[in-house]
């Protein structure tokens, strides 16, 4: 039995979908009272936010649904997260070839015998029945309300797997 889990959650600039998601998974796992068994974070495979809070838009849908994202600031995946997370959750099809890619090129240097032991999926893999491979980018498309529907529905999902993964139910 695993006794806590590490999940990271990646899109492409990091201050969008993926601390969309990362606020979001915190606040549910927070109202269950798992804070100290389930860890989250969020990264991009994009350098251009470094350092920078969530986008406007990203703020604004978590404090109307009053959800915190304090402290949160944009940062780059890096190697070390294929080995210390064990969920790594990729907003769209794009960032989970991103992600497997550098996963493919870290794997020598992280010394790991057969390769990242992370599980690798993307974010709409837990929401089979939506029929959509990727939470649309709003830095592009706008519709963070959208956005936010499909990541409220997504994290409760994951937080349900987790849960069984640790047998908390
Ligand atoms: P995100 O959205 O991947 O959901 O954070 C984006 C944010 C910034 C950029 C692209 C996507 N950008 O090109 O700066």
């Amino acid at each position: 039995m695993k006794s806590a889990a590490r999940i990271l959650f990646v899109c492409l600039g990091n201050i969008c979908r993926s601390p969309m998601a990362e606020a979001v998974m915190r606040h549910l796992v927070k109202e269950e009272g798992l804070s100290d068994r389930i860890e989250i974070d969020s990264a991009g495979t994009g350098d251009w936010h470094l350092g920078h809070p969530p986008h406007e838009g990203t703020r604004k849908i978590l404090d109307e649904h009053q959800i915190s994202y304090e402290g949160m600031k944009s940062r780059l995946v890096d190697k070390a997260d294929f080995s210390s997370f064990h969920y790594l959750i990729c907003m769209d099809t794009k960032n989970l070839k991103d992600v497997n890619e550098l996963i493919t090129n870290a794997v020598p240097k992280i010394g790991a015998a057969n390769g990242s032991s992370a599980k690798v999926l993307t974010f709409m893999e837990l929401l089979p029945d939506r029929g959509i491979a990727d939470v649309p980018d709003p830095y592009y498309e706008g519709n963070f309300p959208f956005v936010y529907e499909l990541v409220d529905e997504g994290c409760r999902a994951l937080l349900k797997q987790i849960k069984a993964d640790l047998a908390l139910e």
